[in-house]
């Protein structure tokens, strides 16, 4: 429980979703280092400190054959997570109110993934030792666990910040007030420093991420005296005395193929030491936060996946080549950009063939041998001449972030039916005016504009593509002078939003 005068029911914490913490997520993770996960499709999942059930309500949701129960203290958080159950009609999810101190393992079961997001670092040392031995106790064989936890150096420059809006706030009641007197302060110290010092720069850098978080969460996360970064060596000290060991993070690759080769190659000098060199990544990047995905002390990781790993998942690509490809057969060197700028390219026609595919059918994953197939008739080369460059170079495309794996595979139309249904879970999500939103693939993306959000809310089955336009149209305010252009343009705007849709993975027909 937090120490605060006012706790999560009084103030209740927004909840997201975290695809980064889902099944799928956690059971490729164990699967590419060589252990056998549950499958997503049929699987049983606790999360502790749940909040308002958000995260697991987007997983009932998209895995209805597998079971889910989260846990939380905070009453209002639990009672908002049962009505929304109810409201989505989810028999496969339970939500219990009760301490994660006071639970029975024996009761809860044993499970094939425990998640905790956001909970480890806030709470005190006894809970952090009850939430492990959950972990140690409740977690199969084969299961995969995933916590998150502030991490130094990071929170370091965190501290700062954290340490000057409490003393500045210490004697306000009011939880709003202390978070906006808190930030005015920041403000305040930001204007007045030397403005050309590291330090002014560091409380600058601080400041900019406030304006995208919610003031509850302010609230709990950066205004609670209870609030304990880790050094990563620190945590994974923690896991042994309760039979666990760290497998990766949750975005394992990710960073590391934004290193340059230099850095990477020193690295490599560590050898196996695989703690020391998260560490010293952590040292890098300046990390302040980890969600950390770990497994039983038992379990053999192979730390060494080879490329033939890849025969054993579900691949998707949203990249595109960065100019146009012209002759696929050839052995000349194409570029792929994917999300966030990242870059990496491949040579082999069977590769370059496979990332075209897989942009085509975003946001469909498509299973590996089927796509080697297409990919061979693409090019015209035998499947067979997949061994071993091409896998080579799809492994290196996997690890620099320009292909997904995946275990799971969900179905959704890839075209808009007469009369299109938007994912429920979407609709409910923009209902309660959530920001980004879960598509049926389980990614997020936030609604590029108003139209979209609304558009989206229309699409329940009622109505055919001429009744959206219709609806659209009497409900947008269009500005007097382009009325007329735009209303004749919306027909054609809404067939490219409902062709849209159905790419991300957003329509049920
Ligand atoms: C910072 S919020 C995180 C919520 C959600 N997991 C997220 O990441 O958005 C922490 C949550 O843990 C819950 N919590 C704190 N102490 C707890 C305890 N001892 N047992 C169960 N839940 C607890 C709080 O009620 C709150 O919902």
């Amino acid at each position: 429980m937090t120490d605060q005068k006012f706790s999560y029911d009084e103030v209740p914490y927004s909840s997201f979703t975290f695809p980064q913490t889902r099944p799928d997520r956690l059971a490729t993770l164990a699967a590419i280092y060589g252990l056998q996960p549950a499958d997503p499709e049929n699987c049983r999942v606790l999360e502790l400190g749940c909040g308002d059930g958000t995260n697991l309500l987007s997983f009932a949701y998209i895995l209805p054959d597998s079971r889910f129960v989260g846990i939380d203290l905070a009453k209002g958080h639990i009672d908002r997570a049962k009505a929304a159950a109810d409201e989505l009609q989810l028999s496969n999810v339970e939500f219990h109110c009760e301490d994660v101190t006071k639970v029975d393992c024996q009761e809860l079961g044993k499970f094939d993934f425990i998640i905790a997001h956001g909970l480890f670092s806030w709470v005190p040392e006894h809970v952090r030792t009850r939430i492990l031995e959950i972990y140690e106790l409740c977690l199969k064989p084969e299961g995969v666990g995933c916590l998150s936890y502030n991490v130094y150096p990071g929170c370091k420059t965190r501290e700062i910040v954290w340490d000057m809006m409490k003393f500045y706030t210490a004697e306000l009641a009011d939880p709003m007030e202390r978070v906006a007197a808190g930030i005015q302060f920041l403000n305040f110290i930001n204007f007045a420093a030397d403005q050309e010092s590291t330090y002014r720069r560091v409380i600058a850098t601080e400041l900019c991420q406030y304006s995208q978080r919610t003031p509850e969460n302010i609230f709990h996360d950066d205004l609670s005296n209870l609030n304990r970064p880790f050094y990563f060596r620190e945590f994974t000290g923690l896991l042994e005395p309760h039979g666990l060991q760290y497998l990766c993070e949750v975005d394992a690759f990710w960073n590391e193929s934004r290193l340059r080769p230099e850095i990477e190659a020193k690295l490599d000098e560590l050898g196996d030491d695989v703690l020391k060199r998260e560490q010293f990544i952590d040292y890098i990047l300046g990390r302040p936060f980890r969600t950390s995905v770990i497994v039983r002390e038992a379990a053999s990781i192979d730390r060494a996946p080879s490329p033939d790993i890849l025969k054993n998942f579900y691949l998707a690509s949203q990249a595109e080549p960065s100019a146009e490809v012209r002759e696929l057969a050839s052995n000349a060197a194409v570029t792929f950009k994917g999300l966030d700028g990242v870059e990496a390219s491949a040579s082999h026609p069977l590769a370059k063939a496979a990332v075209i595919e897989l942009s085509s059918q975003w946001s469909n994953s498509v299973k590996f041998d089927d796509l080697i197939r297409k990919a061979a008739d693409a090019t015209r080369l035998s499947v067979d001449e997949a061994e071993p460059q091409a896998m080579n170079e799809l492994f290196e495309l996997f690890k620099a972030g320009i292909i997904y794996l995946h275990r799971f595979r969900p179905e959704f139309p890839t075209e808009a039916s007469e009369k299109p249904i938007a994912s429920r879970f979407v609709r409910w999500q923009l209902q309660k005016k959530c920001k980004d939103i879960t598509a049926l693939s389980g990614m997020n993306l936030r609604p590029s504009d108003d139209l979209m959000r609304l558009l989206l809310l229309l699409c329940d089955g009622t109505r055919d593509w001429d009744d959206l336009v219709a609806e659209a149209a009497a409900r947008i305010g269009f500005p007097p002078e382009k009325k007329e252009a735009m209303l004749e343009q919306l027909p054609a705007v809404i067939e490219s939003r409902l062709v849209e849709f159905a790419r991300l993975g957003l329509l049920e027909a």
